[in-house]
């Protein structure tokens, strides 16, 4: 019988010989691969290549060798710019596929414990009837088969426990405690690390594991592991990014610190006013009912005014994770240049606010894209602060711009910005200000667009700047 990749043709134990992807003789240890880290996009390159019909089926080109080579092109081909969050459903489908193709009664996809001694099953496949690992595989239970995988070593047997040294013997009692007959375990590295490890068991019966199937299984554990890599990288970079968001409109509020005691202060005053007069109609002769009843409203009212701005402000300087809920879209830009009408006072400013009654819904993060329009009035204030500003006018305006976007208009007569620096405006660390952080813009703009928007700027020097936020509107659930 001819040898085929998918058909036994190795008695091996390990350590035993496997063909590198560049068909070099290499020893079982991965961690001596050395060399830099593969990114998703070479590995998937490779193993696309690797996985040529050519490659795998010389001889035998049977049917079900095909069907794995597209099984294996399919499994690869959908990480290539897998969103993230469809990752851990990928691997679990992964795993699925190939041990249901594979005939394997148990396959897992784990990583090492921060201590490198115990591997944390992150996937498990199991065929009906099969116990999963635990969620945990300590160190101490499999100490030799821990060691082994530890130290970039594949371990592969295909007679279990036969094949099994002397020294094996918690993994001896184990193989015959749960009948496991053949197993496969591959240890991968990503990112320049060897973090993670692919097995595969059978229990049913025993099975060989030829070099060419280890080596599509070690490329297609990779590609599991750079996937891992990546959304881990992407999830912190993420973080980074909402807290430094967040750091900023910390900082805007600071600016407006004087603003929101102003805010808190006038509902107070006129509550202590009111109780005065309330004190004073009651202690009258003839108590007039009516007028007592009309103070009481007023300082319940102010008390109600007062509160919302406090809550208002609590809510920005909240560490919350941002959530795109359906909001109204006037009433946030409402909320958010209420705070702006102390300073733009103080600073001779006259405020517009012209909000478009049909504004639809949109679906968006409410304190965020209260960030961009306070960002966007105070850089305008702050730009007509300057002596030479004499017209003071500020406007903000908000309009449907066409069936499925809203356009915010953030406009002012300030100097403007030169044509040259109109992009440069939005780039991280940008800043005229003395005291300016520059990060402003840039926050807003990708604000913006995790909101599916557009943000930029249409300006004259001279002849003030206008600032435009495009959003797109909610689409409707279907009836
Ligand atoms: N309305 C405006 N008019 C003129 N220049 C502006 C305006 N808005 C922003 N800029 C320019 O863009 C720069 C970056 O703004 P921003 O990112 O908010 O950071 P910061 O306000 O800390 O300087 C400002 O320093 C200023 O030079
Ligand atoms: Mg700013």
């Amino acid at each position: 019988m001819t040898s085929s990749p998918l058909q036994p043709d190795l008695q091996s134990n390990a350590p035993s010989a496997v063909k590198t992807r560049k068909g070099e003789e290499h020893c079982c240890r991965v961690a001596d691969e050395g060399g830099d880290a593969q990114s998703l996009d070479d590995l998937v390159q490779e193993a696309s290549s690797a996985l040529t019909v050519e490659n795998c089926l010389p001889d035998d080109p049977r049917d079900d060798q095909l069907q794995f080579e597209s099984l294996l092109f399919e499994l690869t081909a959908k990480f290539v710019n897998l969103p993230i969050h469809e990752i851990d459903d990928q691997i679990g489908e992964g795993l699925r596929r190939l041990g249901e193709f594979l005939d394997i009664d148990r396959s897992s996809f784990a990583e090492f414990s921060e201590d490198k001694r115990d591997m944390v099953v992150l996937h498990c496949y199991t065929a009906p009837g099969i116990a999963p690992f635990p969620r945990v595989i300590v160190d101490g239970k499999l100490p030799w088969y821990a060691g082994k995988i530890r130290h970039g070593e594949i371990v592969r047997f295909s007679r279990l426990p036969d094949q099994l040294p002397e020294e094996a013997i918690a993994e001896r009692e184990y193989c015959l405690q749960n009948g496991v007959k053949s197993n496969l375990a591959i240890p991968l590295r990503a990112a320049g690390t060897l973090n993670w490890v692919i097995t595969f068991a059978t229990m049913h019966k025993h099975r060989e594991w030829p070099d060419a199937l280890v080596q599509r299984l070690w490329l297609i554990g990779e590609i599991f592991a750079n996937a891992v890599v990546r959304k881990r990288a992407e999830l912190k970079a993420q973080q980074l990014h909402d807290h430094l968001t967040r750091m900023t409109r910390v900082n805007l509020l600071g600016e407006l610190a004087a603003a929101i005691a102003h805010e808190v202060n006038q509902p107070l005053c006129a509550i202590v006013t009111n109780a005065q007069a309330g004190q004073r109609l009651l202690s009258a002769e003839h108590a007039n009912v009516n007028e007592v009843r009309e103070t009481l409203h007023d300082i319940a009212a102010d008390s109600r005014r007062a509160n919302d701005v406090i809550v208002r402000i609590r809510s920005m300087l909240q560490n919350q994770t941002p959530e795109h809920a359906p909001l109204h879209l006037g009433d946030a830009i409402r909320e958010a240049v209420s705070l702006i009408y102390g300073p733009s006072l103080q600073k001779g400013v006259s405020v517009a606010l012209h909000l478009s009654p049909q504004l639809p819904m949109i679906l968006g993060d409410r304190i965020q894209l209260q960030q961009v329009i306070l960002n966007l009035a105070l850089n305008a204030l702050d730009a007509m602060s300057q002596p030479e500003s004499e017209t003071r006018h500020l406007s903000i305006h908000a309009e449907c711009a066409s069936d499925d976007s809203v356009i915010i208009v953030v406009s002012d007569t300030g100097p403007g910005i030169d044509c040259k620096l109109q992009d440069e405006v939005f780039e991280t660390f940008f800043t005229t200000k003395p005291t300016g952080l520059g990060v402003g813009l840039a926050i807003s703009r990708s604000i913006v667009e995790s909101h599916g928007g557009s943000i930029w700027v249409e300006s004259e020097l001279g002849r003030g700047a206008a600032f435009y936020v495009k959003l797109p509107v909610a689409k409707k659930a279907p009836a």
